[in-house]
């Protein structure tokens, strides 16, 4: 059993749709230990416990200093003991010990085909304008392993989604949610629960 913690700052429709995936048996051989925001008003903490999983607030502004917050948040985390931290819309640079810690253990979803929209400044509805103001005509989003760089690690699975005539950043930022980012992040997990996922030279691949 993959026992995963999964840390969130907003909304959490990602994290929705892991609970819908699990409970569905979309994915498998997976138990939610956890949830972490950062966030005290995350809508997130609320989807956790309505589903009867354990979550936690780790704020920065309950710190005096930043290395405090850093250790708080990695004694929370390691405090589930997981398998696999996910990184499902939590928007704070983590602690380099976190990193290092679970080093190929820990991916995150980001709103765009890495490495385009990606890095520093580039998260939730600013990759969206960013995308509309280029005018590309396709986007989506992906799922990669954290490394120590910004949205720099071994990529594991893409999904492309059609920018549209007439898209607003929040209408873009829903059609590539529901094409793309609550599919692969439930599928990452399942083939990472399943030892569907090696790497070689660096890079993450789908075993066939
Ligand atoms: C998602 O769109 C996710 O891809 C993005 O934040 C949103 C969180 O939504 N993450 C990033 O931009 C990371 N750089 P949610 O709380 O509803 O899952």
């Amino acid at each position: 059993m993959l026992k995963i913690v999964v840390m969130v700052s907003g909304g959490g429709t990602n994290l929705q749709a892991i609970m819908d995936a699990i409970a569905a048996g979309k994915i498998t051989n997976t138990e939610i230990a956890g949830v972490i925001s950062n966030k005290k008003d995350a809508f997130a903490l609320e989807r956790a416990a309505k589903a009867g999983i354990p979550a936690q607030c780790v704020s920065v502004k309950d710190f005096a200093t930043r290395d405090e917050f850093n250790e708080a948040l990695l004694a929370a985390v390691d405090s589930y003991q997981p398998d696999l931290v996910v990184l499902a819309g939590f928007l704070v640079i983590l602690p380099e010990m976190l990193v290092k810690n679970y080093k190929n253990r820990m991916i995150n979803i980001h709103p765009s085909l890495i490495p385009s929209f990606c890095g520093a400044g580039f998260y939730g509805l600013r990759v969206h304008e960013e995308v509309l103001a280029r005018g590309n005509k396709v986007t989506g989003a992906t799922v990669h392993f954290v490394d120590e760089g910004c949205d720099s690690g071994p990529i594991l699975l893409q999904k492309a989604v059609e920018v549209k005539y007439g898209d607003t950043p929040e209408v873009l930022q829903r059609r590539v949610m529901e094409e793309a980012e609550w599919n692969i992040l439930p599928q990452a997990i399942d083939l990472i629960a399943n030892g569907k996922v090696m790497f070689e030279d660096g890079h993450a691949w789908v075993k066939e």
